[in-house]
């Protein structure tokens, strides 16, 4: 027994005894000081500061000022009694041009911070790379082209060399599915291109470069490596309220293939050594499975300590003859996508906390070797300053209830071994800019002040209790 619930009045939801509790940010959303210290131009520079890509023309020039405020930051996460904080690195501040040697003002900056996150006694989880690719990279093909991973090896050797003293966890790649699919794919991410066949190699050499980047670090002996993926249930709409429900053959048949394209994609190369086989007929339509050479998946098939899992909202889908694919979807004829009649968040984004149980509980039961990490997982509300005080019960209810249902998956025997939210604080969210906030902190961006939600002084003590306690 590894988690325990008592209930009746005073109930304690307890979480298990070595649990790790955080936030998460990446490079790009917080730091800011986009020119300083050497920094190279990445795809999100180039991206943002293309008119009408992002929400009101927003930009990660300036973002939280996070390069300059690391020090505070850090005491407001001591403060809220974090154990651990994930943050990535961004690429090029270390190699500005994506290759050649490291710039010391940017490994400096990551030094420091390390420093500081352990002298305040929390885990620094380190992402590598979180869609922040240098430019040069990109102008020779970014992911569509296979040296890339070669390059990201490369610069996974300068990044543990330096840090691999003092870190910990390391998570390689963040979201392929993302990266490939909305940056490549349909483009509403940097660096903008929008092709089915160049989704797939991107997708491809994302999943080699984690492989090259687990064998760096596992041979530089790295404690922990792990792939963090944007993993989603699958379901029919009457499952979102029944997850018992047996679907009709069709709908089964839907949801299979949706799953097989967002998450098998990536599960099944890294913790398995192959694609699933309805992926490869996808790919053999769209453009070929040229980009795979022999050899790939075993490069990408490395022993992984973690899994590192971002949930936000279940995908829902049923069987609809005729309906044209989903451009996001390659090979998704005659699949309807469908909303739910749950709340939602102001992302729009359908709030089921059940969807983490079952995602946990199938990633146990489908691939019992690795660990468990909830990565990310929270919420963008409309959230208004009263006073001093941001009163995001809407947010603390959303955490509460992916909180019970990550317990209910531990107490059904899935190997959870912590949960970071997302996110520490308000930052750039991508192609919505700042208009979106999913902090637990405030952040105004005129003055840089940071105000911890109510949601965050809930989490603190939600840390202190080690789970939910009334
Ligand atoms: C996942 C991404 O990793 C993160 O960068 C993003 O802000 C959140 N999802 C919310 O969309």
């Amino acid at each position: 027994m590894t988690a325990t619930t008592i209930s009746a009045k005073g109930e304690t939801l307890a979480f298990p005894q070595d649990f790790v509790w955080g936030a998460a940010t990446a490079a790009y959303q917080i730091e800011g000081a986009a020119r300083d210290g050497g920094r190279g131009p990445s795809i999100w520079d180039t991206f943002s500061h293309t008119p009408g890509r992002i929400a009101d023309g927003h930009t990660g020039d300036v973002a939280c000022d996070h390069y300059h405020r690391y020090a505070d930051d850090v005491r407001m996460m001591a403060e809220l009694g974090l154990g651990a904080y994930r943050f990535s690195v961004a690429w090029p501040r270390i190699q500005p041009s994506g290759a050649g040697p490291a710039v010391a003002d940017g490994l400096d900056f990551y030094d420091r911070l390390v420093d500081e996150l352990l002298a305040a006694d929390i885990s620094p989880y380190v992402t590598l790379y979180h869609w922040d690719l240098p430019q040069a990279l990109e102008d020779r093909g970014g992911w569509t082209n296979r040296d890339t991973a070669y390059r990201f090896a490369d610069f996974t050797r300068i990044v543990h060399d330096r840090l691999g003293d003092r870190v910990g966890t390391w998570m390689t790649i963040n979201e392929p599915w993302v990266s490939s699919v909305l940056g490549y794919g349909i483009g509403i991410h940097a660096p903008g291109r929008a092709s089915a066949a160049e989704a797939f190699r991107a997708a491809h050499h994302l999943l080699l470069a984690h492989g090259l980047s687990a064998q760096v670090l596992r041979d530089a002996g790295a404690r922990e490596i792990a792939l963090t993926l944007n993993l989603t249930p699958v379901m029919t709409p009457g499952q979102v309220s029944d997850p018992d429900l047996v679907p009709s053959a069709e709908d089964s048949e839907a949801v299979n293939r949706i799953d097989c394209l967002i998450n098998r994609q990536f599960l099944d190369p890294a913790l398995r050594g192959k694609y699933p086989d309805p992926v490869l007929a996808i790919m053999e339509r769209m453009g070929g499975v040229d980009h795979i050479r022999d050899g790939d998946l075993e490069t990408i098939n490395q022993p992984i300590d973690l899994l590192g899992i971002n949930y936000y909202t279940p995908c829902v889908v049923r069987s609809e003859p005729g309906e044209p694919a989903n451009a996001a979807y390659p090979g998704s004829e005659d699949i309807l996508f469908s909303g739910t009649h749950a709340p939602t968040t102001a992302m729009g984004w359908a709030i089921v906390p059940t969807g983490l149980s079952q995602l946990l509980t199938r990633l146990s039961r489908d691939y019992p070797e690795v660990g468990l990490l909830v990565t990310e997982n929270g919420a963008a509300f409309n959230d208004v300053v009263a006073g001093d005080r941001v009163h995001d019960a809407d947010r603390t209810a959303f955490f509460e209830g992916h909180l019970r249902a990550a317990h209910a998956a531990i107490e059904a025997g899935a190997d959870l071994r912590g949960f970071l939210v997302w996110s520490l604080m308000d930052n750039f969210e991508w192609a919505e800019g700042y208009n979106k906030r999913f902090g637990i902190v405030h952040v105004d961006f005129e003055t840089q002040q940071r105000l911890p939600k109510d949601s965050a002084l809930w989490y603190r003590e939600v840390i202190r209790h080690n789970g939910l306690h009334r």
